[in-house]
């Protein structure tokens, strides 16, 4: 159990029940939980679902955001466009563990059509579990935020 946290989640079309099933399984954690949807399987684009979902994380109405595409790619690339996200994608919890410690990644990004449910559990709980390491990492993650890394 890790500590509570306000996390906002989305998706495009791939997974709406994946979706569904891991914000529910968040808030069973304690945690607060606000699902932007969509509601239904209806083709969709995902930049826009992450786009809206990563605004409200770089605005700091949400600690943490957690989406999911087919891929988790094209999602994941759409919200790094937006200043002060850092989003990777997680096919596994030591990635999804490390892009928090390392990375002080703020969204997780997966793949409905790459990994099950149980994985997506897994990556979800490693990814809210750990947190930022700070320290040499914070040097190298203001790089990325725009200090000059050459
Ligand atoms: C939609 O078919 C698919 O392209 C999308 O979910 C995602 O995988 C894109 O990166």
């Amino acid at each position: 159990m890790s500590t509570p946290k306000s996390i906002i989640i989305s998706s495009d079309h791939a997974d709406i029940k994946l979706r569904q099933t891991i914000a529910a399984h968040v808030e069973a954690q304690g945690h607060t939980v606000l699902d932007i949807g969509p509601t239904t399987s209806e083709s969709t684009h995902y930049p826009k679902h992450g786009q809206a979902a990563a605004a409200r994380v770089a605005s700091g109405e949400f600690e943490l955001g957690i989406l999911l595409c087919g891929t988790g790619q094209g999602i994941m690339m759409a919200a790094n466009k937006v200043e002060g996200i850092r989003c990777g994608v997680c096919s596994d919890t030591f990635s999804a563990r490390m892009i928090r410690q390392h990375n002080d990644a703020n969204m997780l990004s997966m793949g409905a059509r790459v990994i099950g449910e149980g994985i997506a559990l897994d990556i979800v709980d490693a990814f809210l579990s750990a947190d930022f390491e700070g320290g040499r990492h914070a040097t190298r993650v203001a790089m990325i935020e725009g200090e000059s890394a050459v």
